[in-house]
Order: structure tokens, then C-alpha cells, then sequence
């Protein structure tokens, strides 16, 4: 038996059914029983002892018992009721898999007599088990662009029950996007589909959470679920878009370089490189802006990269793009306009219309000189230009149209002050801060003869020795006149035509063009001891202007002339003859003898002197006054003939002299020396006072003529409304007139 159970175990181990076969061989009938699974331990499956037909005691008798062989005790049988109780619990799918059908064979032993009995319990499926989807979470990607009804493929969920309770349906959570659709394959089994409806957005929702829950047939059915994340892909459906379509800004000139002026930005919905931009300008943008500007093409801002001039360009249009990267890329399109600012960088400028031109001397105050305008190139008041002089300058400005002006005359000039003037001039806008520009006109005054020639002196004295040669130079007349060219080439010449009845041309010539004088012949002073002319100066301006000056010639005296012998008189002969008594004693005046010269001055003085006498010891001359005396008391053994001869000099340079040669008669008994002596002198005498009366009368007349002038100059003077000066010049012009000043008198013999 107990190697039967041994046989038996390892039978069963080896196929139950093998087993049951040989069980049933002994057994008469077969029970089944049926417990669903999962039933508590104790649960009662069937009353076997009653089934077998059997007595209580029996049970406890006969030992009724489960084979051990028949694999893992699930039951066991209660000895006091004879019932088969649940000792272990049950997993039908443990035990069965997925098997519809579930039967576990089960052999009963009963001793006395050794039976077997064979029972065949089937274990019943109960919903245990929820279905199970492997992943919790599944997740797809879905492009954004896919077209509806594309169809995408779920995990399936398992579930281990079998029958009604195994997996019977799927549903998915509400969604605006996919719906659900379960396809059963070739095996029975159901397999899930997400079918997209309604396209998908990105930029709206970028991930679509779905829960898939899955269901069994089972009363109350079980569920799993499992987490469907749809994450959806981009796809470059968006274009850049500008903040604003429209950009507006100002902006200086001569702004730094790198500043930026804007910044523009678009903004891409989409995702990565599909919204990554890249700005640029838009195409059709001139080169000669791009050249300015710069757009960054990461950070859209826009620069300036060159000097900007408001006096070029007032204002800037250009479009910016904005460009993603995806595949194919999008543009966005903005417009920027740019307003330049006006900031006052150029300087005003001076215009010279007309070169200036030259201005005569006499030309009316507001004369037009010069015609000016002015020019700047900004805006505004950085426009707006003023004109102003440089002050120092006989010049005004006036303006006759906007930054239209002439240079003029504001008084009469004198080029003889100013030849020419810089005029300055000064331009200056009203920008701030201010611009100013600087010009320099050169204007010419031309002369005019507005100046006459003048003479170095207003007289000129001359001193001319007489008896120079004729040609020789008397002087030279100098005038000088300030203007300028043929108005200040001077001529001179002589004005006066006569000098007492003789054309003065024969004693005078000058030398036009330097004003030397010359004499024509020579000079006189015994004849003539002074004598004057004017000249005149003259420019060759037109009309020309003169002017005057004396020129006063001194003759001035030479010792031309020897000294003349009026007494004795000579005119008989050679040699004066006189007579004397031998009875007179020393110191008797012989006789006087008198000279004249013509000279004057020290030319004119006059020296008597003892050149040779017969007997020299006997008479003496006297050195100043010509006198004729004895030195002592003439003796009997003097000669009675005496020749002496007297020799005159003057005190000129050289000395001129003459002499007279006197014969001295002694005569004894001579008694009457003195009165024969003036009988003997009465020619003479009668001669001498002759002259005398000559002198005398002569003197008179000139003095008379004298005071007869004098008085009519003074009736004249008084009369006249004229200066005194004339009036003393023509009394000293009289008293040049004056004849014979010079005439020396001759003493009174007594
Ligand atoms: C003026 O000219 C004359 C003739 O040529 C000359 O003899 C004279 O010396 C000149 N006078 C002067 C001041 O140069
Ligand atoms: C110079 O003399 C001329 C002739 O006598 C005369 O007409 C003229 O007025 C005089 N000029 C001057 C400046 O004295």
C-alpha cells in the first residue's frame, strides 16, 4: 500500500491524468465538485463521506483520507463530518493560466478495504483581476501638422481572468483631439487605437494628457488605466510677428556710432529652431542704408554704423525681417521710420557774390562795395544767420533780401590815410551753441588828386656869390605830394615872367622835373643885391592842383672892385701936383687923399699907406684917413721936389688896391701956405662941394620918396581891409628897391 501510494505519487507527478485513469479503473463512479477560487480556508467543497456512501464512523474507521500524491494540498477532509474542506486558498490562474476550463483531480483512500476514489473539483474563475496595462505612463509624439484620422497604436492592457472576466472593453479619457477605436486581431484579443479627429495646435496645447482605462466583463467589472501623455510636435506653422508693424523714432545726426536707435522684436509661437529669428533688413533695402545701419541679427537691435547728416537725409523708411529657422522659414515684416533731429554742425557760410571792388577816395558814403550772402546748411534757428562786422572799418553793411547783403561806404575815404582795408566780416547762426565763420575782404581805395604838391619851405633863401658862373646851380625846390601815380607827379616852374624889365628867363632857368634852378648868368651884387620868384609846384592829376613858394637870391658881394681915387684929382694926369712952403714945421698937413671902393663891406674898407717917397723921413700918411702930413720941419737941404707914392687898399679877399702918386714943391718964401693953399684948392673944392650938393640934394629926394611911400602904404594900410603882413611885405619889398644903399659919402674936406 504504502509502496502503491509511493507509485501512485510519482505517477501523478508524472501525468495526472495517467493516474486518474488508473484510479478510475478502481473506483466505481467519479464526483465532481465545483468552488469558485479564492475560497477561505475551512470553506466546505462537498460532503465526501456522504457521496462515497459512507457512515460517519466509517470515516474515522476506514481512515478516509486525501492522497498526498495528487500534488499540493489545496484541501482536506474534515474526520467529524466527513466533509472536504478548502485547506489552502486558491488562484485559479495560478493553477490554470488561461485555460477556460480548470479541474484539479483529487484522490480520496479508504481503508478496509484499500479503495481509491477519484473526485474532480472544478475551480470556478471569479473576477480577481483587474486588467493590467504594462506602462503606467505611455507617451507619443505627434506632429502638430498630422492630418486627421492618422491612427496610432496603444498598449494593450491583460488581464489574467478568464471568460466574462477577462478584458472587454477600452474607453479614453475626454479629449477635444482623438477618439478611440479598438480593433480585435486574428487572436481574439482587442487592441487599442488612438485616432486623431481634430487636428492639433502646439501653440494652443503642447501635450495632451489621455488616461486609457481598460475593462473587464467581470460583475462589477474591474478596470486599469494607464496614462497616455501626447506630447505634440512643432511644426514651423507660425510667422515671426513684430511687437508693432509700425516702429518710430528719432534720432540726431552725428549720433555716436554703436548707439542703438531701436530695438525691434518679433516673436515666433512656435518652438526651437522654429522660433529662433534672425532679423535683417528687408529685401529692396538701398545699399546706401545699409551702409548707416546695422541690424542685429540675434537682438534686433538697429545701430548706427556710419555718420548720419541731417542735411543728406531728414528721414529714414526701411523694413525689418524677421526670419525662423525652420524648414522652410517664416518672414515677419516691420516698418521703421526714422525722424533725424537737426543738431546745429555746420558752420554759416560767407558768399562773395562779387569780388570787392576797388572804391575811389571820394566816392559818397554808401557806396556799394561788395555783395554778400550768407548760407548755412542746417535747420531752424541752427539755420538762421547774422552778418556782422568786424568794427575799425569805414564800412556798414545792409541788407536788402534774406542772408542777402552789400558791403557799403559809410564815410568818404582818404587813401592818403588808408590805402586799402580788411574788412572782416563775421557770420554767426542762432543754433546753440552757436557756429560762427570769419572773412576777410581786401578793398582797394583809388586815389584821387585830392591833395596839391607842397613845398619842403614856403620860401627859399639863396645866397649866390656875384660873378659866378653862369649855369651854375642856384638851389633846389622840393614839393611832395601824397597821392599816388600822375596825380603825384609834380612839375615846377617859374611864375614870375619879368625882374626889373628883364624877362626873368635870362637870369633863371628851372629844371622842371626836379625843381633845380639854375642861373642863366652871373650876378652883380654892385649892380643888383637881391631879387626874388616864385615857383609853383603842379601835379598832372585832372584837374591838377599847384601850389606856390618865393625863393629869395641873395647876391652876395665879392671884392670885384679897387678902391678909386676921388681926390687928388688924377683926371689931368697921372700925378697930383701940390706945393708947400720950406718954413713949415713937422706935422703940416700936405694934402688929403680920398678913395672910394664899390664893394661894400669889408670889401669896402678902405687903407692908406706910404709905399715910396723921394725923401721917406719927411712925410707920413695916416693908415685910415689918407692924410698927408711932414714928420718933421723941412730943412734947407731938403730936395724942393717931393714925389710920393700913396698906395690904397681895401680889406677885401684878395686885396685889391691902388695908388696915387703926389708931387710935393718946396718952395721958399712961401708965405702964405694956407691960403694959397685953399686958392690953390679951389677947383677941387668948388668940385667937392659940388658933390656935396649933389649928395645932399639926392639924400633929401630919396628921403622924401621914402616918407611919400610910407605915407601912402600907411593910407593904404589903413584904408585896406587886407593883414598888416602883406603890408609889410611890400614895404620891404619897397625898401629891396631902395637904389644906391650902398653909396658911401664922401667926408666934408673941413
Ligand atoms: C636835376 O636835373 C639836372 C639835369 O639833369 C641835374 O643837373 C641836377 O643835378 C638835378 N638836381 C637834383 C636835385 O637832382
Ligand atoms: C600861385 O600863383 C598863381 C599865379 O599868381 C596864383 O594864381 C595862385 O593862386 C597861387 N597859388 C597859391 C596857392 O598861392
Amino acid at each position: 500500500m504504502e509502496t502503491l501510494r509511493i507509485n501512485m505519487r510519482r505517477k501523478c507527478w508524472i501525468g495526472v491524468l495517467l493516474c486518474a485513469f488508473a484510479v478510475w479503473d478502481i473506483t466505481e463512479g467519479q464526483i465532481r465538485y465545483t468552488i469558485p477560487e479564492e475560497q477561505n480556508e475551512g470553506t466546505v467543497v462537498g460532503n465526501i463521506a456522504k457521496d462515497l456512501d459512507l457512515k460517519l464512523s466509517d470515516v474515522f474507521e476506514r481512515n478516509l483520507r486525501i492522497a498526498v500524491e495528487s500534488g499540493k494540498q489545496y484541501f482536506g477532509v474534515d474526520p467529524t463530518k466527513g466533509e472536504l474542506i478548502v485547506k489552502e486558498r486558491i488562484d485559479r490562474e495560478n493553477l490554470c493560466g488561461q485555460s477556460a476550463i480548470c479541474i484539479l483531480p483529487l484522490e480520496v483512500i479508504t481503508e478496509n478495504p484499500l479503495q481509491l476514489h477519484r473526485f474532480e473539483i472544478e475551480i470556478q474563475d471569479i473576477n480577481d483581476n483587474s486588467p493590467i496595462f504594462q506602462n503606467k505612463e505611455n507617451s507619443l509624439n505627434v506632429y502638430e501638422s498630422t492630418a486627421p484620422g492618422a491612427r496610432f497604436r496603444l498598449e494593450s492592457a491583460q488581464d489574467p481572468d478568464v471568460g466574462s472576466n477577462s478584458l472587454r472593453t477600452y474607453t479614453l479619457s475626454k479629449n477635444d483631439h482623438f477618439a478611440l477605436d479598438v480593433k480585435i486581431a486574428k487572436d481574439g484579443s482587442r487592441v487599442p487605437e488612438l485616432v486623431l479627429e481634430k487636428s492639433l495646435d502646439r501653440e494652443k496645447q503642447s501635450i495632451v494628457s489621455l488616461t486609457l482605462t481598460a475593462l473587464d466583463g467581470g460583475k462589477p467589472a474591474r478596470s486599469g488605466t494607464t496614462k497616455i501623455s501626447v506630447r505634440v510636435l512643432d511644426t514651423n506653422d507660425n510667422a515671426p510677428v513684430f511687437e508693432k508693424a509700425q516702429y518710430d523714432e528719432q534720432i540726431s545726426e552725428n549720433a555716436a556710432l554703436g548707439v542703438v536707435v531701436l530695438t525691434v522684436k518679433a516673436v515666433d509661437l512656435d518652438e526651437g529652431a522654429n522660433k529662433e529669428l534672425n532679423y535683417s533688413f528687408g529685401p529692396h533695402t538701398p545699399d546706401t542704408l545699409s551702409n548707416l545701419f546695422s541690424v542685429d541679427p540675434v537682438s534686433g537691435e538697429i545701430k548706427i554704423q556710419n555718420k548720419i547728416d541731417y542735411e543728406t537725409d531728414r528721414s529714414f523708411d526701411f523694413d525689418i525681417v524677421a526670419r525662423d529657422k525652420g524648414s522652410p522659414p517664416m518672414e515677419g515684416v516691420c516698418s521703421v521710420h526714422l525722424d533725424i533731429l537737426d543738431v546745429n554742425d555746420n558752420a554759416p557760410e560767407i558768399i562773395l557774390k562779387s569780388s570787392p571792388s576797388p572804391v575811389r577816395e571820394d566816392a559818397p558814403s554808401g557806396t556799394v562795395v561788395a555783395l554778400i550772402s550768407t548760407r548755412d546748411l542746417d535747420n531752424g534757428d541752427n539755420g538762421q544767420v547774422s552778418l556782422t562786422l568786424l568794427p575799425g572799418t569805414p564800412f556798414s553793411l545792409k541788407t536788402s533780401l534774406t542772408n542777402h547783403y552789400t558791403l557799403i561806404t559809410e564815410q568818404k575815404l582818404d587813401r592818403e590815410a588808408h590805402v586799402a582795408y580788411t574788412v572782416g566780416i563775421i557770420a554767426a547762426d542762432s543754433g546753440s551753441p552757436q557756429l560762427t565763420s570769419k572773412q576777410e575782404l581786401l578793398v582797394n581805395v583809388l586815389d584821387v588828386n585830392d591833395n596839391a604838391p607842397v613845398f619842403t619851405q614856403p620860401s627859399y633863401t639863396v645866397h649866390v656869390k656875384e660873378n659866378s658862373a653862369a649855369g651854375s646851380i642856384l638851389c633846389s625846390v622840393t614839393a611832395s605830394d601824397p597821392d599816388q601815380g600822375e596825380n603825384a607827379k609834380v612839375s615846377y616852374s617859374i611864375l614870375d615872367s619879368r625882374l626889373l624889365d628883364t624877362p626873368l628867363s635870362s637870369y633863371i632857368y628851372i629844371n622842371s622835373e626836379n625843381g633845380s634852378i639854375f642861373s642863366m648868368h652871373s650876378f652883380d651884387h654892385e649892380k643888383m643885391k637881391v631879387f626874388q620868384f616864385r615857383v609853383q609846384a603842379k601835379d598832372h592829376g585832372s584837374p591838377s592842383l599847384s601850389s606856390n613858394a618865393t625863393v629869395h637870391v641873395f647876391i652876395v658881394d665879392q671884392n670885384d672892385n679897387a678902391p678909386a681915387v676921388i681926390y687928388p684929382s688924377t683926371f689931368m694926369g697921372s700925378v697930383s701936383h701940390q706945393r708947400m712952403s720950406r718954413s713949415v714945421k713937422a706935422g703940416h698937413l700936405v694934402t688929403k687923399v680920398t678913395a672910394v671902393d664899390a664893394d661894400s663891406g669889408h670889401n669896402a674898407w678902405i687903407s692908406y699907406r706910404l709905399a715910396e717917397a723921394t725923401d721917406a723921413s719927411l712925410f707920413s700918411v695916416t693908415f685910415h684917413t689918407g692924410e698927408v702930413r711932414t714928420k718933421r720941419s723941412v730943412s734947407e737941404q731938403d730936395d724942393s721936389s717931393q714925389r710920393l707914392l700913396i698906395e690904397i687898399r681895401d680889406n677885401g679877399e684878395p686885396v685889391q688896391s691902388t695908388t696915387v702918386t703926389v708931387d710935393v714943391l718946396i718952395e721958399d718964401g712961401f708965405h702964405e701956405p694956407i691960403s694959397d693953399f685953399t686958392h690953390k684948392h679951389t677947383e677941387p673944392e668948388k668940385k667937392s662941394s659940388k658933390i656935396t650938393l649933389y649928395l645932399i640934394v639926392s639924400l633929401a629926394s630919396v628921403s622924401l620918396l621914402c616918407l611919400l611911400t610910407f605915407l601912402v602904404l600907411l593910407v593904404k594900410c589903413a584904408r585896406g581891409s587886407r593883414g598888416g603882413s602883406s603890408c609889410c611885405v611890400r614895404r620891404s619889398d619897397s625898401e629891396y628897391k631902395k637904389p644906391n644903399r650902398n653909396l658911401q659919402m664922401i667926408p666934408a674936406q673941413h
